[in-house]
């Protein structure tokens, strides 16, 4: 069964501007075994969706369905969300040091809330702690478990809270931009930590970034998301060899290349994400998009006129852009 399924999620807050449609109808699905990537710029929505999964959202409306292994947790007790959350689905945040308590050591926090979930004793809990410290690969990790986050550097605090999570088996991580405060090379061990646990205890994962970079070391199935919604979804090859969507375009071409030819320009997407408490009509991308700019001017309502819904291409592959057959 898949572990987890999303179907229209949308979440929407009302603010003293007015409502903001965070997100607005989404549709993913994540297996044992598998890495689910959500990729966009900052603002598309994708802290809002992870939250949402979570049941970690207040005073904010969700709607649609969020389904762990078959259990809705969308409108369900409280309680039914709060067991899942601790027991089967953790999530890894971007910045260890605020996610972390500053005055406990790291083994003390570990083994707090593997006590929590497990009812174990001090004793059996430490231990516990010290070990997914050393499943993480930390060094010496009967000694640093004894430590405090201030004394770890930023990639060992990053393997110390992807332990945190471990340390209640869960079978769904969610990481969200769990390496974007690291340098290159930290980040590349921290991805495949993720994935050797992935493998390992088939745990099925969800990584976000504005990293495609990212994406493309780790993900299996890909989401890109701009302003709240889903504009491309698909396989990671065939989303890296075939992209469809002009955003999804943009951003491969803004990533650094080694291959590129000396002197060949990075290309940024010119403008900025839309304001979610008033986007733009139509497809949202539309103001930043080269081939509505390049469009006819008669033609140009096909753009504007409503949001083009995600339409199903070949072998999965999803796209919004109404475009798409002239984009190809
Ligand atoms: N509590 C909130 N109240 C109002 N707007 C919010 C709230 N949380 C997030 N938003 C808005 O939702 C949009 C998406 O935010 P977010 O999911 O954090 O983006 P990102 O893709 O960078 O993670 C942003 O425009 C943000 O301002
Ligand atoms: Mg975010």
């Amino acid at each position: 069964m898949t572990l987890l399924e999303v179907n229209d999620l949308a979440v929407e807050f009302t603010t003293a501007e007015g409502i903001v449609q965070a997100v607005k109808g989404i549709d993913f699905a994540v297996a044992r075994g598998q890495t689910l990537g959500i990729v966009g710029e900052s603002g598309s929505g994708k802290s809002v969706t992870s939250l949402a999964v979570m049941g970690l959202h207040r005073g904010a409306k969700v709607t649609g369905s969020v389904r762990f292994e078959g259990t809705e947790l969308i409108g369900a007790p409280d309680e039914t969300v709060r067991r899942l959350r601790g027991r089967r689905m953790a999530m890894v945040f971007q910045d260890a040091l605020t996610a972390l308590h500053p005055y406990f050591t790291i083994g003390d926090q570990i083994a707090e809330a593997h006590r929590e979930h497990h009812g174990s004793s001090r004793k059996e809990s430490w231990a516990r702690a010290v070990e997914v410290l050393g499943d993480v690969g930390i060094p010496e990790p009967a000694r640093r478990a004894g430590e405090y986050p201030h004394q770890f550097s930023g990639g060992m605090r990053q393997r110390a809270m992807i332990a945190l999570a471990l340390s209640c088996e869960p079978d769904l991580i969610i990481a969200d931009e769990p390496t974007t405060a690291l340098d290159v090379t930290v980040q590349a061990q921290v991805l495949d930590l993720l994935m050797r646990l992935k493998d390992e205890r088939g745990l099925g994962i969800i990584v976000i970034t504005h990293d495609l970079g990212v994406i493309a070391r780790v993900a299996d199935e890909v989401l890109v998301m701009y302003g709240g919604a889903a504009v491309e979804q698909a396989g990671a090859e065939r989303l890296f060899t075939a992209p469809r969507h002009p955003y999804t375009r943009g951003l491969l071409e803004s990533l650094p290349r080694l291959d590129a030819a000396d002197g060949e320009p990075l290309h940024a997407i010119p403008g900025n994400p839309p304001s979610l408490l008033a986007p733009p009509a139509g497809c949202v991308f539309h103001p930043r998009c080269p081939v509505y700019a390049a469009a006819d001017t008669g033609q140009r309502e096909l753009c504007t006129a409503a949001r083009p819904p995600l339409r199903l291409l070949a072998d999965g592959h999803r796209n919004a852009c109404v475009r798409s057959e002239e984009t190809t």
